[in-house]
């Protein structure tokens, strides 16, 4: 039976891959048409898919009167022209992260959203596991008390990745922070409520990338070319008087086989770590340490299909946009923050 929103990927590269099981199981969403500069990629890609509907022309499927949803999932420095001119054409999007590496784009693709009328949604995927959100709601209802200070990393051993998207400015618009500070630091805003950030200081820098022989697990030497830093680390203050601890980074000497991804945080009444799920307490009354886990209770779906699925819901019952575009300015203005301090060697007052 045929569903009553079409979807056009446009950038049919690595990561559309992990949204077609989305829309494949949405009830509302079926993927009429893709787009890619790349025809061979383009081609592999309907065919695997079985869509028909191919153009290397992204103005095609953002155009076509019979398309209702773009998908953008192209490299990050494409996503506010591909997706203000889909907006512009009456379209909902979709939009891998970061929603946009310029704070200022992202103000241009909200004022889009608002005149359009249409949905946006920011592709952080970690949102839609089950443990997350279970964790989300635990914090909501008021498990932490008030949080005060929150320590978060997103780390990796020699796991850059190596395509250009990735690590040319031109394409990415920067290198670690936007690649994946952007997942941690959506996370823990997210779960502190999103409080509005006061001031950032930070750092950023490229080390390991330039030694002779640098390489990464996923795709052999690092390019000569790449001019994003693979390494960042920030201090952020809140205007509620919140404090945040951010690193990232592609390369490390770290003690991770590839990747290692945790946030902490720490309340009034307890603290919490994600993604082991569990909370920590020590009460006045009796001396005692309490520390509980959440059951971890997963979605059927990875968490990418399932933003796909949301999203698509969200539409039909005219509900809010899962992930708001807001929380992903206000997520990209501390990176912009990040990269500010280290250019100017201060701390940044935004
Ligand atoms: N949420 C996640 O877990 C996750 C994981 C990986 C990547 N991403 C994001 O997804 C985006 C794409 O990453 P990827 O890993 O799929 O990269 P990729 O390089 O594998 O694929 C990008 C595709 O876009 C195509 N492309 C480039 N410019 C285009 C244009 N103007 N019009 C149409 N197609 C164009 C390329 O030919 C390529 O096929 C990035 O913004 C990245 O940050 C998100």
């Amino acid at each position: 039976m045929s569903k009553i929103l079409k979807v056009g990927v446009i950038g049919v590269g690595g990561i559309a891959n992990a949204h077609m099981p989305g829309w494949e199981a949405s009830e509302h969403a079926e993927v009429v048409a893709g787009s890619d500069v790349n025809p061979e990629f383009l081609q592999a890609w309907g065919k695997k898919y079985n869509v028909a509907r191919l153009t290397a022309r992204a103005e095609d499927l953002i155009q076509d009167p019979d398309i209702d949803i773009i998908d953008v999932c192209t490299p990050s420095m494409y996503h506010a022209p591909l997706t203000i001119a889909a907006l512009q054409a009456g379209k909902h999007v979709l939009c891998e992260k970061p929603l946009a590496p310029a704070p200022d784009d992202i103000r241009r693709m909200i004022a889009a959203r608002d005149e359009s009328g249409k949905m946006l949604m920011t592709a952080q995927h970690f949102r839609f596991q089950g443990s997350t959100r279970a964790m989300k709601a635990e914090i909501d209802s008021g498990a932490l008390g008030d949080v005060y200070h929150a320590r978060s990393w997103m780390l990796r051993r020699a796991a850059a990745p190596t395509r250009p998207g990735f690590i040319l400015k031109s394409q990415s618009g920067g290198g670690a922070c936007i690649d994946i500070g952007v997942h941690i630091l959506d996370l823990t805003l997210w779960f502190m409520g999103n409080p509005p950030p006061a001031t950032v200081t930070g750092i950023s820098r490229t080390t390991l990338a330039k030694l002779p022989g640098a390489f990464s697990i996923w795709g052999g030497p690092i390019p000569p070319q790449m001019d994003v830093e693979e390494f960042a680390s920030a201090f952020v203050r809140f205007e509620n008087g919140a404090t945040l601890i951010l690193e990232v980074s592609w390369l490390l000497h770290h003690d991770t086989p590839v990747e290692d991804m945790q946030m902490w945080l720490y309340g009034t009444k307890a603290g919490s770590h994600w993604p082991k799920c569990e909370f920590y307490e020590t009460s006045n009354a009796t001396q005692q340490h309490y520390n509980r886990a959440l059951k971890r209770t997963e979605n059927v779906r990875p968490p990418h299909a399932q933003e796909c699925i949301e999203f698509a819901r969200a539409i039909i019952e005219g509900a809010p946009s899962p992930v708001p575009a807001e929380h992903s300015l206000q997520v990209q203005t501390i990176l912009d923050a990040v990269y500010r301090s280290q250019a100017s060697g201060r701390e940044v007052v935004l």
